[in-house]
């Protein structure tokens, strides 16, 4: 531990075998976020209280150290891609951007996770981080369950969040009828997953200070979500 307090950079996830309360503790002094317990170990109760208090993801994975790692760096490398623009006129705005496979259940989710984390780290309401959250994941697991890929644009500023999601993919063909509450045209083998209820889209309506959705048929969707701050 006195390695992950030397070396460690903040930001950065602990990769341990000891489950520990002084593993928590090390990750929290050092400024980790996430901590991943290896080789089956399950965080304690302890580790599991502390670290909901210090906002501390934690994981538990079979994979010893290096396959762990291995997989952390496709995950990464593969769903992430985020560029900050400063832009002279706006000052106060930042632009994140993020793409998403569709099909790709392994890393479903990924995008509104680190939309998430850049909400929160930036200070907004916590009930809003919330509803920008839950719109965005929404809209994440609609391109992964319907679409085939999609570009995710945050714009975060001092007045409004904007999360524009653009995919490819098959389009919707009846908008109204596809923001009806029941709606769905999920899989069997979608719904198994727990998804495919047909609540999605109109829950980003609840959740969102607006919603415009534009598809066109065998091209793909564009959803602008809007959020007053
Ligand atoms: N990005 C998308 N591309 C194509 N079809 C979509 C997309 N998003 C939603 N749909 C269609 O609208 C329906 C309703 O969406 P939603 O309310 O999220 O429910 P669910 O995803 O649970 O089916 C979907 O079943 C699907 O037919
Ligand atoms: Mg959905």
């Amino acid at each position: 531990m006195s390695d992950v307090l030397a070396y460690g950079k903040s930001g950065s996830a602990l990769l341990t075998g000891l489950n520990t309360i002084q593993a928590a503790i090390s990750a929290y002094m050092a400024e980790f976020k996430l901590i991943i317990f290896l080789r089956g170990k399950e965080p304690t109760e302890d580790i599991q209280k502390f670290a909901a208090e210090k906002d501390i993801i934690l994981f538990s994975t079979t994979d010893d150290m290096f396959p762990a790692c291995i997989k952390l760096a496709q995950l990464v490398d593969k769903s992430i891609n985020v560029e900050i623009v400063d832009d002279e006129d706006k000052k106060n705005i930042t632009i994140h951007k993020f793409s998403i496979d569709g099909k790709d259940f392994a890393h479903a989710g990924m995008v509104s996770t680190q939309i998430k984390t850049i909400l929160k780290k930036i200070g907004y309401d916590p009930q809003l981080v919330r509803r920008v959250a839950i719109s965005t994941y929404e809209g994440e697991m609609n391109v992964v369950m319907h679409a085939k890929s999609a570009e995710v644009t945050l714009n975060a500023g001092d007045q409004e969040i904007k999360v524009i999601i653009k995919d490819q993919g098959k389009g919707i063909p009846d908008i109204d009828k596809a923001m009806k509450e029941g709606f769905s045209t999920a899989t069997e083998e979608q719904r198994a997953m727990g998804f495919g209820s047909g609540m999605g889209l109109p829950n980003i309506k609840r959740n969102a200070d607006d919603l415009d959705i534009k598809s066109e048929v065998d091209r793909g969707t564009t959803l602008i979500i809007r959020f007053k701050v």
